[in-house]
């Protein structure tokens, strides 16, 4: 069979570019990622940090706790069973998370260890749309599936030429064993005939005027000293290891300094929480009557005896558990002898809602939904409705009914 090239292919008009490519498209998508680059590092490095400064992720009895994330995830992901064994285990996982997207979001934002950075961060955003994005609907509104389809690029090339630390130290490795810049740039194969000085009417010169054939191209394979060639590139590949272990032990130790600074801060602005705060009325509705009460829960023509009314009071709200449902729910004294109650899982994705006392709203610690505390209205979503409330009345016992 023969291989020359067909005629067309050898003529001076065909060995233009088969397209009109933009001017200076080449040169310019040596930048195509570092805007995604930017975006995902950032928002994972923030992500990360905002972890690590608030104090209350890492406090089980916070609305906003890697514990209330974690439980209202159990409640709707399909990793149901998984995830209720891991919440023991919440506050070393809530600390994992965070300083893995701190890892994640340097690495993509310096082109460092790139392609782990981003399978590191798919990975994470893989488990986000499992445990709490995997009912959005449609689905393209859930972030997570977005965010996981926007690492695949990265993963597939890296982090590119431009703006990499990853290419940089490969360039310098190259440069100081005196091999060529292992950067790699694509060239249309008539372009390569063109320049080579060798391609003549579909013969090479170079190869005793045989027919042109890409596969056996001197200019592609190179000098033909093939085994120092590779013995280089070998060298040129320890030494960029090295050389980015060096680095990352650096970058690692900085910012491990950086993100112990900011979560110390985080406690320094957030000070010790306070028997008024969230956390402590949120502990105290749980062990106090309505929650025994409904563990022992007994019946009366008013409904399900919640607990003693006294024990709930204005911006001290009480929770317990919905009989029927088994869900979360919520008493509040708005005025005085005047109680509402919620189911307090979340309309958009089953975390546990919160009362917020600072505000008299609830609040989702997931995605920040806020509802009204007197009809449960969404104020602000994601949420696409209100909680589902509860009928609560007040016997003329001083017990507070659930009917
Ligand atoms: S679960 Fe997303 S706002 Fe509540």
């Amino acid at each position: 069979m023969s291989t020359s090239p067909s005629p067309e292919t050898t003529s001076s008009k065909e060995r233009r570019l088969p397209f009109n490519a933009p001017v200076r498209a080449g040169a310019l998508s040596e930048w195509a990622l570092v805007p995604l680059r930017l975006f995902l590092g950032v928002t994972f490095l923030f992500a990360g940090l905002q972890k690590l400064a608030n104090p209350g992720f890492f406090n089980e009895k916070s609305p906003s706790s890697i514990q209330a994330q974690l439980t209202g995830a159990a409640r709707v992901s399909p990793l149901h069973a998984l995830l209720s064994h891991l919440l023991s285990y919440a506050v070393p996982i809530g600390i994992t998370i965070a300083i893995a997207e701190v890892a994640i979001g340097l690495g993509t934002l310096l082109g460092l260890w790139s392609r782990i950075a981003a399978v590191g961060g798919a990975l994470v955003s893989l488990s986000l749309f499992f445990t709490v994005s995997f009912h959005s609907s449609p689905y393209y509104t859930g972030s997570d599936i977005v965010f996981l389809f926007a690492w695949i690029p990265l993963i597939i090339s890296g982090a590119g030429t431009r703006l990499s630390m990853d290419a940089r130290m490969a360039a310098q490795a190259a440069k100081s064993l005196g091999a060529p810049s292992p950067e790699l740039v694509a060239i249309p194969f008539a372009q390569v005939q063109a320049l080579c000085g060798h391609f003549n009417e579909s013969q090479c010169a170079a190869r005793n005027n045989e027919p042109c054939d890409q596969a056996v191209c001197p200019v592609l394979v190179g000098s033909g000293d093939e085994g120092a060639s590779s013995e280089r590139a070998e060298a040129v590949h320890r030494r960029t290891v090295i050389v980015r272990s060096a680095t990352t032990a650096v970058v690692g130790v900085s910012a491990a300094l950086f993100a112990a600074g900011t979560a110390e801060i985080g406690k320094l602005i957030a000070g010790t929480p306070t028997a008024s705060g969230v956390n402590e009325l949120g502990a105290t509705s749980v062990t106090t009557s309505p929650g025994q009460a409904t563990s022992g829960s007994s019946s009366s023509s008013l409904g399900t005896l919640l607990g003693a009314a006294k024990d709930v009071a204005i911006g001290r709200p009480a929770v317990f558990t919905i009989p029927s449902s088994g869900d979360p729910g919520i008493v509040i004294e708005l005025v005085k002898g005047q109680y509402v109650g919620f189911d307090t899982v979340c309309p958009h994705m089953g975390c546990t809602v919160q009362f917020s006392p600072s505000n008299n709203m609830l609040v989702c610690p997931c995605h920040h939904s806020e509802f009204y505390a007197n009809n449960g209205d969404v104020i602000q979503g994601p949420a696409p409705h209100g909680l589902t409330k509860l009928d609560i009345v007040e016997g003329s016992d001083g017990n507070l009914y659930l009917r």
